[in-house]
């Protein structure tokens, strides 16, 4: 299975936005996620469609880079986001099951503007909610599982280890499944989220506080292997 070592530009000098992009996926980053949290869901606030809209124009422009934009909505009514971020650029919109009540509809509404679906449960969340919805499996429908490792809302938070049986479980039932943590992933913890099955490792301030971004990503990914 192909691994993925998704930077997380929350951790990015935001003023700076697009040279760190671009400064990251040459350091060989792969895809960037973009954390979008709106106040309510979580008790914080980051940036919305325009600044995405913004990034990926100007990484067009400025260093002719078509980068993969992973999005993670840590948003209350994901819904009412998905034209926007569409519209923006986005590759890829994460939402989460505990944000909406109808995620079969969502997750044809994503797909219909052309994204992939992700979909992300939080540390207190248990796993069968992903199947509760009538006799529809959730992960059955998706490109990608997000299975958080801290509690949504803020970078640098400590790695919750627990939560890989969740990786474990969800690895078992789909073989072919991408599956994302994200939340203090770093050197000393990649190896035991690629051992439970996770093939996309989310980390922002263990490579943009780095000293070498290069040399930490060419470690994740050879610890991750
Ligand atoms: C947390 C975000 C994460 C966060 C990870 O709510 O979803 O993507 O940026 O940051 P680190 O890698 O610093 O834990
Ligand atoms: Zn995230």
């Amino acid at each position: 299975m192909v691994n993925f070592i998704s930077p997380s530009i929350l951790s990015s000098d935001f003023a700076n936005l697009a040279e760190e992009c671009y400064n990251v996926l040459n350091a060989g980053g792969d895809r960037l996620h973009v954390d979008v949290m709106d106040g309510h869901f979580v008790p914080n606030l980051t940036l919305g469609a325009p600044i995405l809209k913004s990034l990926v124009k100007r990484m067009k422009e400025k260093y002719a880079t078509n980068a993969y934009y992973d999005c993670h909505l840590m948003v209350a009514e994901p819904e009412k986001w998905v034209k926007d971020f569409a519209a923006a650029g986005a590759s890829m919109f994460t939402f989460h099951i505990e944000a909406t009540k109808d995620p079969v509809a969502l997750i044809q509404t994503i797909r219909g503007h052309g994204m992939a679906v992700g979909v992300s449960i939080k540390p207190g969340t248990p796993l069968s909610v992903t199947a509760g919805f009538g006799k529809t499996d959730i992960l059955s429908m998706v490109d990608l599982a997000l299975v958080m490792t801290v509690e949504p809302g803020f970078g640098g938070q400590s790695f919750m280890g627990d939560m890989l049986d969740k990786v474990r479980e969800i690895r078992k039932r789909y073989p072919d499944l991408e599956i994302q943590v994200d939340g203090g992933v770093s050197v000393d913890t990649i190896k035991q989220c690629a051992e439970a099955g996770a093939n996309n490792f989310v980390a922002g301030t263990a490579i943009f506080k780095a000293e070498d971004w290069a040399a930490t990503i060419a470690e994740m990914k050879a610890l991750a292997k």
